[in-house]
């Protein structure tokens, strides 16, 4: 085990590095799915590639000390995380979600879970009383996303988990937005840290994989069963892809975030711009809280443009910004939230939300600020009516 503590070195040095064996710096792909075995008697540490695999089981311990937490665990998808994290419920159970939640975490909730007999509620976590309100005996935990997708609400994580703890139920933080290097939701209280690794832990959108980390033992212990038995488990190329990624996330998540207030600061003077979401911009909703939970506020950046201006001709326009799904890569992506990411969550409760039909998000990446400003100048203009 190392001594390092700063992150920017955990980054690199942090869980397992390179290999023992070999004495390789890098962790290698143990493409395998079983290993052999000396005996019938006792269990090897490595038996089934299910149950663990040397190179997801490097990333697993990097994710874990990056979050400050007990263990750390690999999967296919962040929806494959978030599932799992769920299985810890049972039927009779109930769930509140924040308001803005990924469309995907809604869906698994509202078109699967709830088959089960497992319920949630999407709820305002503004206020202490606001949660209470909400809380019934049947309630067995809180799940959260903050800054959340795709307005950048701001939730005070430790006010959030101070309440849950005082009524026996866990706090759970999708902390894809964030990551560890910006915020670190175990140390503000909460008991378990899922991440889509989709997007800035990779960091060049080239995999999809989720991560979930757990404060204490007796939760890992149980996250263990049900990723060995349900078996949504990363594959050790992507793993190794994850490890890679991770390396550099302080320096990307540096350049994303400069880019980003530098974008915001200017948008939010443009007068063709209604609204911007932006958690790092002094007056933004949550702004205080950010800053005090958050190293900064991240780097996707959602806003509105005038009626005068046509979200559809935006995108069109749009020539070095991609108009895609996902975000955290090292491109700069656009999307359109109403049909894209949050097009799972019913129009109706969109609407009551403010993810209107005009919105536009953006995952600032690391080009050259004057080169992503003049293509989103450059699109606006031509969006104009
Ligand atoms: C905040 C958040 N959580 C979870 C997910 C789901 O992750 P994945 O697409 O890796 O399954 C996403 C995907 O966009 C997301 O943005």
């Amino acid at each position: 085990m190392h001594q390092f503590d700063k992150p920017e070195t955990v980054l690199i040095h942090g869980g397992i590095f390179g290999d023992p064996l070999t004495r390789s710096v890098n962790v290698p792909i143990y493409q395998t799915s079983t290993f052999q075995q000396t005996a019938l008697e006792g269990h090897p540490q490595w038996e089934y590639a299910r149950t663990g695999n040397p190179t997801r089981a490097a990333l697993e311990a990097l994710i874990a000390e990056l979050e400050g937490g007990t263990a750390g665990f690999a999967f296919g998808s962040g929806m494959a995380a978030i599932t799992a994290v769920l299985q810890l419920f049972q039927s009779g159970d109930r769930i509140l979600i924040s308001t803005n939640v990924y469309g995907g975490t809604y869906r698994v909730l509202n078109k699967v879970f709830n088959a089960f007999g497992l319920s949630s509620e999407m709820i305002d976590m503004s206020s202490a009383e606001s949660i209470e309100s909400r809380i019934t005996p049947d309630t067995r935990a809180i799940l959260l996303e903050s800054p959340a997708n795709p307005l950048m609400t701001v939730t005070d994580i430790a006010l959030v988990a101070n309440v849950a703890k005082a009524h026996g139920i866990l706090t759970i933080v999708d902390n894809t937005f964030m990551t560890p290097y910006l915020q670190k939701p175990l140390e503000l209280g909460a008991d378990i840290v899922v991440h889509s690794a989709t997007k800035y832990l990779g960091g060049h959108s080239d995999l999809v994989a989720g991560l979930a980390v757990t404060k204490d033992a007796a939760l890992a212990e149980r996250l263990a069963f049900i990723q060995n038995a349900t078996g949504g488990v990363l594959g050790p190329f992507d793993s190794f892809l994850l490890i890679r990624g991770i390396k550099t996330l302080a320096v990307r998540m540096d350049r994303h975030v400069e880019n980003a207030e530098r974008i915001a600061r200017w948008l939010g003077k443009h007068p063709a711009i209604k609204h911007i979401y932006y958690p790092g911009l002094e007056g933004a909703q949550g702004y205080d809280i950010q800053k005090r939970q958050a190293k900064n506020g991240g780097a996707m950046i959602s806003f509105e443009l005038q009626p005068e201006y046509d979200t559809r001709e935006f995108f069109k326009a749009l020539k070095l910004v991609s108009l895609a799904e996902s975000l955290g890569g090292v491109e700069s992506l656009a999307c359109h939230p109403a049909t894209m990411t949050h097009a799972s969550i019913p129009k109706n409760v969109r609407e009551r939300v403010g993810i209107t039909d005009s919105l536009i998000r953006l995952s600032v990446g690391i080009e050259h600020a004057e080169d992503l400003i003049a293509d989103v100048e450059q699109a606006i203009e031509a969006s104009k009516r």
